[in-house]
């Protein structure tokens, strides 16, 4: 495994179309297997293929990502679908890691049922709740060209920009 880099904002690719996956091929393994890897160690909870550069639909995610390197339980969904919403809805601060070190309150449904193909190409089913909710949908947001800021007043979201543009300009980050 190798860890990927990160592309960050304004970069074109987050606000583009991932493709849906036909056949899970070596190589679809290793791009998920490395987006595991380039998620811990980042760190982050989640990391959608757009933030590689890849524009291909695979998410991956462990909103237990701080816990022990042996006990860690990373999910990989293929082809990830929401196929319910709950109507109760919960307001969270969401980070990026394609937007460093900003944060803002989103709000989304509390809960959520996703299907997906695991990396074994198994069809599965997985109910996400407050944290993980937020995670599935922020990820899957990312397949479909959509950003956390994109929800924000554009006044808002512009300030978020400029100070990561500031970010790069000053080397704090690349
Ligand atoms: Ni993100």
């Amino acid at each position: 495994m190798s860890l990927r880099n990160i592309i960050v904002v304004p970069d074109p690719l987050l606000k583009q179309i991932a493709q849906p996956i036909e056949t899970i091929t070596e190589d679809v393994k290793k791009q998920a297997l490395d987006m595991v890897e380039t998620m811990y160690d980042a760190p982050g909870i989640g990391l959608a293929a757009n933030q590689i550069g890849c524009l291909n639909r695979i998410f991956v995610m462990d909103t237990n990502y701080r816990k022990e390197e042996s006990s860690r339980k990373p999910i990989i969904m293929i082809n990830p679908e929401i196929v319910w919403k709950s109507e109760e809805i919960s307001v969270m601060e969401e980070g990026c890691l394609s937007i460093p070190q900003q944060y803002a309150e989103v709000e989304r449904p509390k809960s959520v049922r996703v299907k997906y193909i695991d990396i074994d190409g198994e069809v599965r089913e997985h109910i996400g709740e407050d944290l993980e909710s937020h995670c599935i949908q922020h990820e899957l947001d990312h397949l479909n060209g959509i950003l956390f800021i994109d929800y924000l007043s554009r006044l808002k979201r512009n300030m978020i920009l400029r100070k990561v543009e500031k970010m790069k300009k000053d080397g704090i980050i690349l």
